[in-house]
C-alpha cells in the first residue's frame, strides 16, 4: 500500500498554506451548476482553518491558454466557497504581481484568499519546466507549506501541481488521502464479481485507469462523452458528438484487449439523437 504524506506531517499555527484545489466546477451564465469539486475541498479547508493556518487556494477553472478570460474566472467560485462555509473568502484578481503579494501578506490565521485561475498565466501549463519553476518559484513566496487536494489535476505536470511543492514542506490533503484509499481498496484484491462503470469526457485522461484496470475487473462499462469514441472504434457513425479522433486506434486496442482477458466491456445501448447540443433540443 502506498501511504501519503499526511497533514499531520506539516506546521500549521500561525502559517500560511497554500492549497491546491481542483475547483474546476461546470458554470453556466454564470452560476455553478454542480458545487460538488467545491464541497469536496471543504474538509481540508475546515482542517488547515482548524489548525491556526491561514490558507491560499490556487485553482483552475476550464483551459484558458495563458491569458485571461472573463467566462473561465473563480469569482463566481470564491463566493460560493465563502457562502458553504460561512465566511469571507477574500478574492485576489491577480495571481502575481504587488496586489496577490499584498493580500497574501495581510492573511490572519483564521483567514482564507482564491487566486484568480491560475491558467491565465501561460507559465502554469508551459512544457519548458524553466518557465513553470519560474511562477511556482513566485507562488512558493505566497506560503510556508504546500497541500495538496486537487484530485481533478493531480496528474498534471503544472506549476502549482508538479513544480510548486519541490520548494516547500507539502502533504496531501484529505480529499486525495481519501480518493487513494478507495483507488487502492479498488486496485488491490477486489471482491469479485468485480464491474467497474468509468466516465467522463476524455478517454486520453482514462486510459492509464483503463489499462491498469482490464487485468483486474470482470466487467467495464464505459458511460459519458467517451463513449462515442469506443463507439466509432467499433465502426459507428457519431455525428457532431464528442469525439477523441486520435484516440480511436488505441480504443480498438483497449477493445480487443478486453475481449482477449474475457472481460465484459459494456457500453450504453440506448443513445437519444438530437440536432444540437442543448438542453432544449428536441430528440429525433
Ligand atoms: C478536470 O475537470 O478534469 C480537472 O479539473 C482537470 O482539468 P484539465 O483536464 O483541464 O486538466
Amino acid at each position: 500500500m502506498t501511504s501519503l504524506r499526511g497533514l499531520d506531517r506539516l506546521e500549521l499555527f500561525h502559517k500560511r498554506t497554500i492549497l491546491r484545489c481542483d475547483l474546476n466546477v461546470p458554470i453556466k451564465d454564470g452560476a455553478i451548476t454542480d458545487d460538488g469539486r467545491i464541497r469536496a475541498s471543504l474538509p481540508t479547508i475546515r482542517y488547515l482553518l482548524e489548525k491556526g493556518s491561514s490558507v491560499v487556494i490556487i485553482a483552475h477553472m476550464g483551459r484558458p491558454k495563458g491569458e485571461p478570460k472573463p467566462e473561465f474566472s473563480l469569482e463566481p467560485v470564491a463566493n460560493r466557497l465563502g457562502h458553504l462555509l460561512g465566511t469571507t473568502v477574500i478574492f485576489s484578481k491577480e495571481i502575481v504581481g504587488d496586489s496577490a503579494a499584498s493580500l497574501v501578506s495581510t492573511l490572519q490565521p483564521g483567514q482564507i484568499l482564491l487566486l484568480e485561475n491560475i491558467r491565465y498565466d501561460a507559465r502554469e501549463t508551459s512544457k519548458d519546466e524553466k518557465e513553470r519553476m519560474e511562477l511556482a518559484t513566485i507562488l512558493a513566496t505566497y506560503g510556508e507549506n504546500y497541500v495538496s487536494d486537487g484530485f481533478g489535476a493531480v496528474h498534471r505536470k503544472h506549476a502549482s501541481v508538479y513544480d510548486l511543492p519541490k520548494l516547500l514542506p507539502h502533504a496531501a490533503g484529505l480529499l486525495i488521502q481519501r480518493e487513494v484509499e478507495v483507488l487502492q481498496k479498488l486496485t488491490i484484491n477486489p471482491e469479485r464479481p468485480y464491474g467497474v462503470v468509468l466516465g467522463g469526457a476524455k478517454v486520453s485522461d482514462k486510459l492509464a485507469v483503463i489499462e491498469n484496470l482490464l487485468p483486474k475487473v470482470d466487467l467495464l462499462a464505459i458511460g459519458g462523452g467517451m463513449v462515442f469514441t469506443f463507439l466509432a472504434a467499433q465502426g459507428y457513425g457519431t455525428g457532431t458528438s464528442l469525439l477523441e479522433a486520435d484516440m480511436v486506434g488505441k480504443v480498438k486496442e483497449i477493445i480487443a484487449d478486453a475481449r482477449a482477458r474475457n472481460v465484459e466491456l459494456l457500453l450504453p445501448s440506448d443513445i437519444v439523437v438530437a440536432p444540437e447540443f442543448s438542453a432544449d433540443a428536441t430528440p429525433i
